[in-house]
């Protein structure tokens, strides 16, 4: 059977803010060092960040990048990381039972987005675990304060004389997992965010905030913590965040190819809550959401690896190597984040490089590409603009998680030029699945490209041995004829369709 949708410019989800496609480094095994930093790499510039790595990442195409965790954070001593480099102490991480040598801290960090471009943003975490008010208002006079004051003055002896102007705060991280160092409850961290919030402000009204949601749907606090939290925070944040990785579990592949049913319900959900809080305050005022760590991730697969680490410096942690079946499945979660474009105004890709990453390196060696790279990139070429509302009628198939749940998953953007780009996933591990789409009033003429991710072989990943192994490919047969699109999606693939 054959899955259709209409596309009309008069219905619109909303316009994408190009802090969906955002990212996060995290002091974490190899995402900082010998990931993209590495003095005496053969690429290394003067203050040792890798240039083939920063190429990739522009490549890559992400905008804000979320630092410096992550769990990492809840232990952050930001002065740490900051003066010179042979006075900066080398502390224990609990987080991830490693030794953190503080060589790249909050300036190298700022010289890295500097060195990406002007659409990398900075997104700075403050520390509510073992940490509070202070601590955050002492990180925000050092990164922003102009000039004349002792934090301030002393960045500029440090070597940077310009603030950082970062505007976007997260206030804490996932302070409702019961793994976080400083965890806390609804309550007892609803008032420590909302202090710390108050604040920032008074330093600077135009900051933007980052209350922690939950970190994830399965806690069992879900949906109460983010109530409890907006409570006490809603005059004074501007986002509430989601957290969510998937992988398949125990073998089950067609639910693993349904994440995306889970990721649009957690955000409907938390849309739902955030709302009934702003009806309950009687606030004309709308909260949005960050989904700032998202990705698969076999997290059971490297669980057991932290709890056995004896205080290395820069482990091989959580270093996926991601299959075309992944790619597959990390397309479909950016699909369901387009498809909430009015809500989720910032997304971040956990994380950037080697960590659960679409890009990865060897010490003194290459980078290269993980499968999940190309989504990514081709989601932030041609997903900026305005996303149509996509509703599929759509053949279904079964998931033990899930229920029923349709073979395709798809959305489309609308550029300022008019173009439009479909992405559309094919769910079916057997079989093509033909397409139709109405373009009723879009006046569209031409299939500019139709590129497609997908593989005989599921497994088929790049690694060092074998970095180009997997990369999209051009699909013939796709056509406009008479406003109407009509292609065939390979089995178990992730396409990108362009229209002009
Ligand atoms: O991204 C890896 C970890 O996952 C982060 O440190 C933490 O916030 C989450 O649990």
């Amino acid at each position: 059977r054959t899955a259709r949708f209409t596309l009309d410019p008069a219905f619109t989800v909303g316009a994408v803010n190009p802090r969906l496609f955002g990212s996060f480094v995290e002091h974490l095994g190899r995402c900082v060092y010998t990931g993209v930093f590495e003095p005496g790499h053969p690429t290394a510039d003067a203050e040792g960040l890798r240039q083939d790595v920063l190429e990739l990442v522009r490549e890559l195409g992400v905008t804000a990048v979320r630092y410096p965790g992550g769990n990492f954070v809840s232990g952050y001593k930001w002065e740490d990381s900051v003066g010179p480099v042979e006075d900066r102490p080398r502390r224990l991480d609990l987080a991830w039972r490693s030794t953190e040598t503080n060589r790249f801290g909050l300036s190298e960090y700022i010289a890295f987005l500097k060195k990406i471009g002007p659409q990398a943003e900075p997104m700075m975490a403050v520390n509510l675990g073992t940490r509070g008010v202070a601590e955050a208002l002492e990180l925000q006079e050092y990164a922003n304060h102009p000039a004349g004051t002792a934090l301030s003055d002393l960045r500029a002896e440090h070597g940077d004389k310009d603030p950082f102007g970062i505007r976007l705060w997260c206030l804490g991280n996932e302070m409702d997992g019961p793994w976080q160092t400083g965890h806390k409850t609804a309550e007892e961290y609803g008032r420590v965010a909302a202090e710390t919030a108050r604040a920032m402000r008074q330093i600077d009204p135009d900051v933007e905030l980052v209350a922690c949601g939950s970190s994830s749907q399965a806690m069992e606090t879900f949906a109460a913590w983010e109530a409890t939290v907006l409570e006490e925070t809603y005059d004074l944040v501007d986002h509430i965040s989601l957290h969510a990785y998937y992988e398949p579990h125990d073998g089950d592949v067609d639910s693993f190819l349904a994440s995306a049913v889970d990721m649009e319900s957690f955000i409907e959900n938390v849309v739902a809550t955030c709302d009934h809080v702003g009806a309950r305050l009687k606030s004309k005022k709308r909260i949005n959401l960050s989904f700032d760590e998202w990705n698969v991730w076999y997290m059971t697969r490297t669980q057991a690896e932290v709890s056995v680490l004896d205080w290395p410096e820069a482990p091989r942690l959580l270093e996926d190597n991601y299959s075309v079946l992944d790619a597959v499945v990390f397309g479909s979660l950016l699909i369901a984040l387009l498809r909430h474009a009015d809500r989720v105004t910032v997304a971040c890709l956990a994380q950037l490089v080697n960590v659960i990453a679409p890009i990865m390196t060897e010490p003194g060696g290459p980078a290269w590409r993980q499968t999940t790279f190309f989504p990514f990139s081709q989601a932030s070429k041609y997903g900026r603009g305005e996303v149509l509302d996509v509703r599929v009628d759509s053949p279904t198939y079964d998931t033990a998680k899930y229920g029923e749940a349709d073979l395709l998953h798809a959305t489309a953007v609308r550029a300022e030029d008019g173009t439009v780009t479909v992405f559309a996933v094919n769910r079916s591990r057997t079989d093509a699945l033909p397409l139709e789409v109405a373009l009723g009033g879009l006046r569209l003429t031409e299939v500019v490209e139709h590129s497609a991710l997908a593989d005989a072989d599921p497994d088929a990943r790049n690694t060092l041995a074998e970095p180009e192994r997997v990369a999209p490919h051009p699909v013939d047969g796709t056509a406009l004829d008479g406003g109407r699109l009509t292609a065939a999606l390979e089995p178990l693939s992730w396409n990108v369709i362009r229209l002009r």
